[in-house]
């Protein structure tokens, strides 16, 4: 087939990629948009970020009609209907990826689906079919994402041994899930599972859930979960796993060495993290550099050690999150064009969205400490803020860490109620240098939960006024 010749052609249409190739577009750029996948939108959209949220609210109320409604007054018999609640969330996906084959029409962006690889410099080979098409172009960005890391000894069936794109789709409740890994996907996934009748318990190496995450806040979301009826075994891993019949046999072993336990279950769910996805894309023979960890190397301005070829998302550092893919896209496609593109990295925000949610931007209390710097800390419990009072939330705090000296907001750490949505004013105030004092004066609809970010402020100063 006939090549063509594009200012950029993006390989990946997750976050990273389809953002970038919309962003490149606006400037000008003819864009090409390469996707393995028939659907756009990477596994944000089909296998990730939205599924599980989409799951997570139907789970949660369905949660909220069986154990929630009691307090308000409200008496229900409820029953669980899971295929709707699949077919449901398949719509959501199927909504949000048309509407990017939509966005892609209008910014005039070329779809082309197949298996891209570097084909030479300045050249993309798609394979589709056993044809191959080889296009053209001035620059390259590589936005391949990441796919599920394995444990050794515990091989992935798709029915009873399974990561999380099956653990979006299983097809009927597990009476009990085993889940390996205590991080956003094991707690997330375990949520939903428990929430529709599952027995779950999680196996963690660590001695915490979400490591790398404020350590205070992450006990109080912990307790919540047990509180839940959800389980914990921590320093302990899989070391194997088998199925026998309907059941798989889990050897669990002390990360710190000896002797196996077996844990029974319906379905065991990997969730140990995940690892960059390059598998055929021909970076040895184009000479594009990655470090040990299999991701990308980039500069600061997101350019490989090739001239020509960019990298973005979770196929490179940094954390594996859609709104950093994003982030990415944006600013590389501006550098690209000459502009300040930037990625403000200090403050990218994290969220787990069990319920309560967990949501962190910036330094934890114990980092900050770590780095050498006096700290004051003001939280403030949501059992005092009268928003969460009427809708009956009891759990959580918002937490606040600001400079002991200039009162600059280093970092904060949100369990709560929408704590997704609640964090969003503390980036911003991260971003653009708030003190506590600030976000203490600026004010607050009442009775809101934002209120709780208002006296966390307060607290800084230790003149909270409702607590
Ligand atoms: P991806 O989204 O992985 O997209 C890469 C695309 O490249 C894929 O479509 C792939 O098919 C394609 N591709 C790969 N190789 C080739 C090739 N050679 N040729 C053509 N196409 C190719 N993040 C959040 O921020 N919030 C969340 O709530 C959240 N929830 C998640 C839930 C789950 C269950 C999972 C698994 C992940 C979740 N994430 C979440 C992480 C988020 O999905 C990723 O960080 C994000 O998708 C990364 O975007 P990306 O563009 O770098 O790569
Ligand atoms: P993760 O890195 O968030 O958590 C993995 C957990 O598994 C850690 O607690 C780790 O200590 C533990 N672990 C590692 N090896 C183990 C072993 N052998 N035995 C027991 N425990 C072990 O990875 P996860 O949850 O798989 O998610 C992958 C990526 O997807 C993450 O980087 C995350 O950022 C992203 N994601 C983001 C979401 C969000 O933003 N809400 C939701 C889901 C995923």
């Amino acid at each position: 087939m006939a090549g063509a010749s594009f200012d950029l052609v993006v390989i990946g249409s997750g976050p990273g990629g389809y953002v970038a190739a919309i962003r490149a577009a606006q400037l000008g750029m003819k864009v090409a948009c390469v996707e393995r996948y028939p659907t756009l939108g990477g596994t944000c959209l089909n296998v990730g970020c939205i599924p599980s949220k989409a799951l997570l609210d139907s789970s949660e109320h369905f949660d909220l009609a069986r154990h929630g409604f009691a307090q308000h007054g409200i008496r229900a018999t409820v029953e669980l209907d899971l295929p709707a609640m699949m077919k449901r969330k398949d719509g959501v996906v199927r909504d949000l990826t048309r509407g990017i084959e939509g966005l892609f029409r209008k910014h005039g962006i070329e779809r082309v689906t197949g298996t891209g690889s570097i084909a030479g410099p300045g050249a993309v080979a798609v394979a589709n079919g056993g044809e191959t098409r080889t296009l053209e172009t001035s620059r390259i960005l590589i936005a391949t994402g990441s796919k599920p890391t394995a444990l050794p000894g515990v091989a992935f069936d798709g029915r009873r041994i399974v990561h999380s794109t099956d653990a979006l789709a299983l097809p009927e409740v597990p009476k009990r899930l085993v889940v390996v890994g205590a991080g956003a996907i094991g707690l997330e996934l375990g949520s939903v599972w428990r929430r529709l009748g599952s027995e779950v318990l999680v196996l963690e190496y660590l001695d915490r859930i979400t490591p790398g995450m404020d350590a205070g806040s992450a006990k109080l979301l912990h307790r919540a979960l047990e509180r839940q009826g959800m389980k914990f075994r921590f320093g302990v891993s899989a070391r194997g796993a088998r199925v026998e019949g309907d059941v798989v046999h889990v050897d669990v072993a002390p990360a710190a060495g000896g002797d196996a336990t077996v844990e029974t279950c319906d379905v065991l769910l990997v969730a140990v993290g995940r690892r960059p996805f390059t598998e055929g894309l021909g970076l040895e023979a184009a000479g594009v550099r990655t470090d040990a960890r299999g991701r990308i190397d980039v500069d600061d301005h997101w350019r490989t050690n090739v001239t020509g070829i960019w990298a973005i998302g979770d196929v490179i550092s940094g954390p594996m999150l859609a709104h950093k893919a994003e982030e990415e896209g944006v600013a590389c496609v501006e550098r690209m064009n000459g502009m300040a593109g930037h990625v403000a990295y200090g403050s990218i925000p994290n969220v787990v969205y069990t319920w309560p949610e967990f949501a962190s931007v910036g330094l934890t209390e114990e980092d900050a400490r770590a780095a050498g710097r006096e700290v004051a800390v003001g939280t403030f419990p949501f059992l005092a803020n009268g928003r969460a009072k009427a809708m009956g939330e009891k759990d959580g705090q918002v937490k606040i860490v600001a400079d002991a000296t200039t009162d600059r907001i280093l970092g904060a750490h949100i369990v709560g109620p929408r704590a997704s949505d609640l964090v969003a004013e503390l980036v911003l105030a991260i971003e653009l240098g708030a003190s506590a004092e600030d976000v203490a004066r600026t004010v607050h609809a009442h009775p809101t939960l934002p209120e709780a970010v208002k006296e966390a402020a307060l607290a800084v100063a230790r003149r909270a006024l409702h607590a």
